[in-house]
């Protein structure tokens, strides 16, 4: 994770440019103008962000990256704005530093989501109205195998979760179908107990491609998960029992 210090210097220089830029008026840059949609770069943190980056308000829990409250806690504290907060998540979505994928999202998406996060970071409470409905809860069931199969699906909409929170199954030959429509990447692998060494493990798939485990399984125990770093310990897990 970033210093404190290097953070600050960033918010610094971005603080600069982005009075630049209001001054030039560039209208597709404008950061300013009330014309970014919340709800839309809320769905679009979640589904493009939230894999990486916790953010309260957004509901994610990805650990990749930093938790982006606590990134801004510091800089709101010292006194920048929230536009300046809006302008430094725009510049490292379009020229992010080190590790983080360039331009996941462009363009008016991009000014979307950074108003959003610029709007929310480190603030306490829950989003109300829309942006509360902007993004589904993740509904999750149970679900029993039938013909030997198991559909597991990973959250649609890109939260890491799987539909399903705990299954059963006979014992014998078992395939497990995890469907993933959202664009980050999922996989799903089958444990003994909450940590025995895994029995199978699906290929990682996005957009619409489904991770597949074919096991034979004894009565007992077992935990679905998905392999991808930070997946798990946010919650894209479940326990299936096989009698
Ligand atoms: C694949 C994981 C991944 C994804 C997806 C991702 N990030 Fe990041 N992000 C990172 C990492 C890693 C860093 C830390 C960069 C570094 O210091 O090396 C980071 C840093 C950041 C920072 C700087 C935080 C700070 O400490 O100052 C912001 C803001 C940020 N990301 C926003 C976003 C937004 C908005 C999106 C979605 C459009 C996004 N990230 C998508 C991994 C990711």
């Amino acid at each position: 994770m970033m210093s404190r210090r290097r953070r600050g210097a960033i918010v610094a220089t971005v603080a600069a440019s982005a009075f630049a830029v209001g001054i030039a008026g560039c209208g597709g840059d404008d950061l300013k103008g009330n014309r970014a949609d919340l709800v839309h770069g809320k769905q679009l943190f979640v589904e493009r962000c939230g894999a990486c980056h916790t953010l309260a308000r957004a509901g994610t829990r990805g650990t990749a990256g930093p938790d982006l409250d606590t990134a801004f806690a510091q800089s709101l504290q010292d006194g920048f704005g929230r536009d300046t907060v809006r302008g430094v998540v725009h510049e490292q979505i379009l020229y992010p530093i080190s590790r983080m994928p360039e331009r996941i999202v462009k363009g008016q998406s991009a000014i979307d989501v950074a108003a959003y996060v610029g709007e929310v970071a480190a603030k306490p409470g829950e989003d109300e109205g829309a942006l509360a409905a902007a993004v589904r809860r993740v509904e999750q069931r149970t679900a029993a195998a039938e013909n030997g199969k198991l559909e597991i699906d990973a959250d649609p909409d890109g939260q890491l979760a799987y539909v399903v929170s705990a299954a059963t199954a006979p014992a014998g030959p078992l395939e497990i179908d995890s469907r993933n429509e959202a664009s980050i990447p999922h996989d799903i692998a089958l444990q003994e107990g909450t940590s025995g060494p895994d029995l199978g493990r699906g290929e990682t798939v996005s957009n619409g491609g489904v991770s597949r485990v074919s096991v034979d399984v004894r009565p007992g125990d077992y935990t679905f998960y998905c392999t991808l770093p930070g997946h798990r310990e946010a919650g894209m897990e479940g326990r299936l029992t096989v009698r």
